[in-house]
C-alpha cells in the first residue's frame, strides 16, 4: 500500500536574520505608534470597525512606499516571499509578484479579528512587531473545512498538519507567510500589554 499527502497547504514562518534587525523592530515599533498618534482618519475607522484596536487598513495601507523604514521591512519579506513561492511550486512566469499593500494593526485589551480571507491578492502575511506574552497568534482554518459534511472530526492528539484549526505562536522579529485564500484569525487580546503586528499582501501582475 501507499499513501501520498496531496494538495498540501503550505505556511511559511520565519524570523529576520538580517543584521541589526532588533533596531529595524525598534524603529518600526516606535513608526506604528507614532502613526496611530497622527492617524485621525484611522482611528475614526478602528473605533467604528476594529474595537480596542487601531488598524491604517483603510487610511494608510502602503506604508512601504510612505516609510523607508517599512521599506526596508519590505526589502527583507520580498526574499522569504521568493522562497515561500519556490517551495509553493508557483510558475510566475514574466508577471512580477510585488507588495500592493502594507499596514499596522495595534491590538489592546479585547481586541479580536474575525475570520476572513484576503480577496485579490496571492500571497499575505503578517509581520510581528510587539506580541507580549498572553496576546494571541494567528490561527489558520483547514480550507477544506466547509466540504467536509459527514466527516469524523479528528483525534484530540491528532498530529498538527491534521488538526482543522492550527494557531501560529507570534513572536517579535517573525513573520508568517500563507496562500491569500486561506482563512485565518486573531483571538481577543486578554491581555492589557498591545500586540502590534504589520500585515501585507502581495499580488501578481
Ligand atoms: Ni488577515
Amino acid at each position: 500500500m501507499s499513501l501520498q499527502v496531496l494538495f498540501p497547504t503550505l505556511v511559511y514562518e520565519a524570523r529576520l536574520r538580517s543584521r541589526g534587525w532588533r533596531g529595524l523592530n525598534g524603529r518600526l515599533l516606535r513608526e506604528c505608534r507614532q502613526l496611530r498618534a497622527d492617524d485621525a482618519a484611522g482611528r475614526r475607522w478602528s473605533a467604528r470597525n476594529y474595537p480596542a484596536g487601531y488598524t491604517s487598513y483603510s487610511s494608510a495601507h502602503r506604508m512601504h512606499q510612505l516609510s523607508p523604514t517599512f521599506a526596508a521591512l519590505a526589502r527583507e519579506l520580498d526574499r522569504h516571499v521568493a522562497r515561500f513561492t519556490h517551495a509553493l511550486q508557483m510558475d510566475l512566469g514574466k508577471r512580477r509578484l510585488t507588495m500592493t499593500d502594507c499596514w499596522v494593526n495595534i491590538m489592546g485589551r479585547g481586541a479580536a479579528h474575525g475570520p476572513h480571507l484576503h480577496p485579490l491578492s496571492t500571497i499575505s502575511g503578517t509581520y510581528y512587531v510587539a506580541a507580549p506574552a498572553g496576546t494571541p497568534g494567528l490561527k489558520l482554518e483547514d480550507p477544506r473545512l466547509e466540504r467536509f459534511m459527514g466527516a469524523p472530526p479528528r483525534r484530540a492528539a491528532a498530529r498538527r498538519a491534521y488538526r482543522p484549526w492550527v494557531t501560529l505562536r507570534a513572536r517579535p522579529g517573525q513573520l508568517a507567510l500563507f496562500e491569500s485564500w486561506l482563512r485565518h484569525e486573531v483571538a481577543a487580546n486578554p491581555r492589557v500589554a498591545e500586540r502590534i503586528s504589520i500585515s501585507f499582501n502581495y499580488s501578481w501582475f
